[in-house]
């Protein structure tokens, strides 16, 4: 039996797919995910000079748009734990990213190697839903933040619209892992990925969870039918 939100499981998935995971993300989203990360950051409300955590970060794309808003007076820093995802990232970070930001750093999102009250702002991109304890890496943020602090998460959801949920099953279930293994050598791989979003809980839950966290102001927008959303609240 295939273990689910074990941690081992997903450093050892991540690891194997470091290498193909921006050419892929970048295909089986049909280049959406560039669009979905920037109204991501931009819904953080990031000004210059602010301090911003970049939780589950992998190659670094919500921490390279992030840093472009803090400026250079600002600093933001990607955390996560498997290194073969944050190296696969540093060529792109180095051509695209301004001038020595952002910071790197190694760690677990359950225990996250800040102090309190760090952050003005804390994201984190398709990486919740991987965690073992999803309350805990909220809580987590929540703790690292300021008080007044936001948080963004941007995560998969399911299509509100029938025919195309139907057509999104077909997608995911049978041509991504499809792709996974042509295009990545890693079926298995791409299997995780629909199989983890259907776990994921409906955003009304997270929602709630969010607020049981201790953030208000907790809202969600929807984005292109309900495939991504992203969540936002400020830590009260
Ligand atoms: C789907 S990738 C998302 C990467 C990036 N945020 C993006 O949007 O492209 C999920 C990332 O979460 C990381 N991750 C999963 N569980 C983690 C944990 N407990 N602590 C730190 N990082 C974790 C994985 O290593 C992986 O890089």
């Amino acid at each position: 039996m295939k273990p689910r939100n074990d941690p081992g499981y997903i450093l050892r998935h991540f690891n194997a797919i470091a290498g193909s995971y921006d050419f892929m993300n970048t295909l089986l989203s049909l280049g959406l995910h560039h669009r979905w990360k920037r109204l991501a950051v931009e819904a953080l409300g990031l000004v210059p000079g602010e301090r911003v955590l970049d939780v589950c970060g992998g190659t670094g794309d919500l921490a390279i748009l992030a840093a472009h808003a803090v400026g250079p007076e600002g600093r933001v820093v990607l955390c996560d734990f498997s290194l073969a995802m944050i190296e696969a990232g540093m060529p792109k970070i180095r051509r695209v990213a301004p001038a020595g930001r952002p910071d790197a750093v190694q760690g677990d999102a359950e225990c996250l190697p800040f102090p309190a009250e760090e952050f003005d702002g804390a994201m984190v991109g398709f990486g919740i839903r991987n965690l073992a304890h999803m309350d805990r890496g909220i809580a987590e943020m929540h703790r690292v933040l300021k008080p007044g602090g936001r948080l963004m998460v941007l995560e998969f959801s399911l299509p509100v619209t029938g025919w195309f949920r139907r057509l999104y099953d077909f997608y995911s279930f049978s041509l991504m892992p499809l792709a996974g293994k042509v295009l990545a050598g890693n079926r298995t791989a791409y299997l995780h990925l629909p199989e983890s979003i259907r776990r994921f809980p409906p955003p009304e839950d997270i929602k709630g969870l969010l607020e049981r966290a201790g953030f208000g102001q907790v809202g969600y927008r929807r984005l292109t039918n309900g495939i991504a959303v992203i969540y936002r609240g400020v830590k009260r």
